[in-house]
């Protein structure tokens, strides 16, 4: 423990060559020589490219020649976050459609809109993310953190599924998922983690509704991950921890409080291109050729909770998700 925080203080690199330190420019640079002809046909989906991680991820994949989908509920700043993109890479292809990942219908939507597209679909990045202060409910009565990060994702990445497998198979090349959740989602224990009071809680607290939310993000793309193995698909599916980055994420918690937590876990902090390197790492990376299920910070694989590698638990939330979504979409 006292070592590995030593090593993250130090940015040491891990197996990968990376560590805490690596920027997303950096992680992709090492291989965009021999990977940019490669990387110039993909087309990606990045959920939450309107600000921190998400944009930054944004920023380098359209760098490295990636065409960019990014959805986005504030289609203003997402036009200023295209803007910003091409001024610096000016032969980047973005395109942006509108979504409410809060929303079930609002994603079926945005799904139905891009599949008539007819782009191919080799990463999809499930980055957005809430972390609501007070109890509020989805239009779908369901609690808002677990809506948008966790079970917005889900219904996104069935919808779009079937895209991805087809244009691996086309193609001949891996298609990546990548679902950014978070250390935090440690700190959920066994008995709170259970999916009625999620969606419904009876008691709310905010800082635990959203590790559940993250804790629900590796879950997800382990399941999803035996899945696609199952009917051996070429796509893969791992979570990541981007690490602690100070961003809009916590925009409804600001305060003394918050503040002072920032500053006390300062020496801990990475910026925003340090927060983006571990996606990135995963959705691009050669080293991460057919790497499925697994669980990464700093760029490199490590052990999640035993409650998220627990593989009883992901069938469930999978079976659990798939049935209330149904539902409230047969309403
Ligand atoms: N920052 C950290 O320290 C940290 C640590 C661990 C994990 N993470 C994870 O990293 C991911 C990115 O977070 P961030 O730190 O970059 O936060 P951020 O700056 O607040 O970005 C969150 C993004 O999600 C979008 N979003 C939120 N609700 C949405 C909805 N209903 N529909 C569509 N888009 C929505 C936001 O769009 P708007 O611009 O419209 O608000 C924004 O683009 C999250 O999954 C977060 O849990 C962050």
């Amino acid at each position: 423990m006292i070592n590995d925080t030593l090593k993250y203080l130090a940015g040491s690199a891990g197996p990968s060559g990376y560590g805490s330190k690596s920027t997303a420019d950096q992680v992709t640079e090492d291989f965009a020589s021999c990977f940019l002809p490669c990387s110039r046909n993909l087309t990606a989906i990045i959920t939450g490219a309107t600000s921190g991680i998400g944009e930054e991820t944004a920023r380098i994949l359209a760098k490295r020649g990636v065409k960019i989908v990014m959805p986005a509920r504030d289609l203003k700043k997402a036009s200023e976050v295209k803007e910003k993109i091409q001024k610096e890479s000016p032969e980047a292809e973005i395109i942006l459609m509108e979504i409410d990942l809060s929303s079930f219908s609002s994603i079926k939507r945005f799904c139905t809109e891009f599949l008539a597209l007819r782009l191919p679909l080799n990463i999809l990045i499930n980055n957005a993310g809430k972390f609501s202060n007070k109890l509020e409910f989805s239009e779908d009565k369901i609690e808002m953190t677990f809506a948008t990060n966790y079970l917005g994702h889900f219904l996104l990445t069935e919808l779009l599924m079937e895209k991805m497998v087809e244009t691996a198979a086309e193609k001949g090349i891996q298609g990546r998922i990548v679902n950014v959740s978070s250390v935090v989602h440690g700190w959920v224990k066994r008995e709170h983690f259970c999916f009625n009071q999620m969606l419904q809680p009876k008691k709310y607290n905010s800082t635990r509704a959203y590790a559940q939310s993250k804790l629900a993000n590796i879950l997800h793309a382990k399941e999803v991950s035996r899945q696609l193995m199952a009917r051996k698909a070429n796509v893969t599916a791992n979570a990541v921890h981007p690490g602690i980055v100070k961003t809009g994420i916590i925009r409804d918690h600001k305060g003394c409080f918050t503040d002072s937590l920032f500053f006390v876990a300062s020496k801990f902090l990475k910026s925003t291109s340090q927060g983006a390197s571990t996606t990135c790492y995963a959705a691009l990376s050669p080293q991460m050729e057919g790497v499925s299920g697994k669980y990464l910070t700093d760029c490199n694989e490590t052990h999640c909770s035993g409650l998220a590698d627990d593989e009883s638990e992901a069938q469930k939330l999978w079976m659990q998700s798939c049935a209330l979504i149904q539902r409230r979409l047969q309403r």
